[in-house]
């Protein structure tokens, strides 16, 4: 099997340095294509190897796979159906493409006579997507939670300790986890494309990008992961989907976490994905959800497949209705210049949407006049909660918006 690598950057290089040293049965690295390709030459590939800038080259050549590791909609998107369109196969690993895309390309090469594999689009080295796809498709996936951006658990995972969250960004930065304009992962818009292609694979529900709701990390103070330590919680960036009657709850946000759940365990930039079936109960993949080599390994696997000519298990998914309501307890944390009657208006409002009171808490030691504390509230459903919050968002005692995040059951 042929095989011609479009991109040959971080991944991309990595896909090539395992082909070669791994030389696995039946793959052979035909060609290499990018733009300025003579400055990415290397002296480790084969010497047949053909390098090119030119991808109609490559789509006239003797290829069979063509693997995209460029990125982006655009022109990646045009090279990947091309590729099909042709009758060949194409391996990716570019979660914007297939979240955006993944359903009509899926159906173009199959009515082509050739696969798509995008192993690597979620979790980078962590088979989630063939573990879905082949281990789990014998069971019913009801829900599923994923730590899936290493950007953001990294910044709250350092946060822990103490660290404010520009600090731990700009050390994110300095260590090339997090890019120069790091909203794509602390806004939750990586992680929802991820969350997109997964809701599509483990709960067959096709889910509008623009339809699931997003929460930046970026409202996360330190004082929010010491109250979440005093609940025995963390606080991680969770993309979240659970099956409901009428279609499928969505969201992406900083959430706590039980410090006894698996996912507070990841540290660093680990990835982590969750699913609990009907049938088979939970199960927990995790591991190294980015980088160079761990995302390659993916690749490679999706070629080995390939050439060993199992077919990609086909898990048609229709179209699915989305809501952001989640009915779990929630923490809200204020910040408030301190003054008699201020629990009392907040137990007020919450009691006009019928929210119950869990507990209240105060460390000492603040300012009277930037006092945080924390009101923990029974399972309720997100936008009653909100309608609560807005009966006190003008009160003169509010020295900033009140803080809601959801709490993950164990
Ligand atoms: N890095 C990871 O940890 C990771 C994890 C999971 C998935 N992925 C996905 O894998 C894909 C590749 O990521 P990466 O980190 O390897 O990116 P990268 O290091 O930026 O590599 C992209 C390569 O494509 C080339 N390229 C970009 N635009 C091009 C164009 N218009 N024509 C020709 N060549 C072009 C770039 O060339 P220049 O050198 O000239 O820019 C570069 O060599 C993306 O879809 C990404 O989302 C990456």
């Amino acid at each position: 099997m042929n095989v011609a690598l479009l991109g040959f950057g971080t991944v991309g290089s990595s896909v090539a340095r395992i082909l070669c040293d791994l030389k696995p049965e039946g793959i052979r690295l035909s060609h290499v294509f990018n733009r300025g390709v003579a400055r990415k030459r290397v002296d480790w590939t084969p010497s047949d190897v053909i390098w090119t800038e030119d991808f109609e080259e490559i789509l006239r050549s003797d290829a069979d796979v063509i693997v995209e590791l460029v990125g982006g909609l655009e022109p990646a998107g045009t090279w990947v159906r091309r590729t099909l369109e042709a009758g060949k196969s194409a391996v990716t690993g570019n979660k914007k493409l297939i979240a955006a895309q993944g359903i009509e390309l899926d159906r173009l090469a199959r009515s082509q006579g050739g696969h798509l594999l995008y192993g690597a689009a979620v979790a980078g080295g962590i088979p989630v997507i063939p573990g879905l796809r082949q281990g789990l498709a014998g069971d019913r996936i009801t829900r599923m939670e994923g730590i899936l951006n290493g950007t953001c658990n990294f910044v709250l995972s350092q946060m822990e300790a103490g660290a404010a969250f520009a600090h731990v960004l700009r050390e994110a930065q300095r260590l090339g986890y997090a890019e120069a304009d790091p909203s794509e992962d602390v806004d939750g818009y990586d992680a929802r494309a991820k969350l997109i292609i997964l809701s599509r694979i483990a709960l067959r529900a096709g889910l509008e990008v623009d339809a699931v709701a997003c929460r930046s990390i970026t409202q996360v103070d330190a004082v929010d992961l010491g109250y979440a330590r005093d609940l025995g919680c963390t606080i991680r960036q969770i993309a979240k989907a659970e099956l409901r009657a009428d279609g499928v709850s969505a969201m992406v946000g900083p959430m706590l976490v039980p410090l006894r759940s698996p996912l507070a365990w990841s540290r660093g930039t680990e990835n982590m994905v969750l699913v609990s079936g009907e049938y088979g109960g939970d199960v927990v993949f995790s591991g190294h959800g980015a980088g160079g080599h761990p995302t390659a390994v993916a690749v490679v696997s999706d070629l080995i497949s390939l050439a060993h000519g199992s077919r990609p298990v086909d898990l048609p998914s229709r179209a699915a209705r989305i809501s952001g309501e989640f009915e779990l307890r929630h923490y809200i944390r204020f910040v408030v210049k301190d003054s008699p009657g201020i629990v009392a208006e907040i137990a007020g409002a919450l009691a006009s949407e019928r929210i119950n009171i869990d507990a209240l808490f105060q460390r000492p030691g603040y300012e009277k006049d930037n006092l945080p504390f924390v009101v923990t509230v029974e399972p309720c459903a997100a936008s009653a909660l909100r309608r609560a919050l807005d009966r006190i968002a003008h009160a003169a005692w509010l020295a900033q918006p009140p803080l809601d995040l959801p709490m993950l059951g164990e």
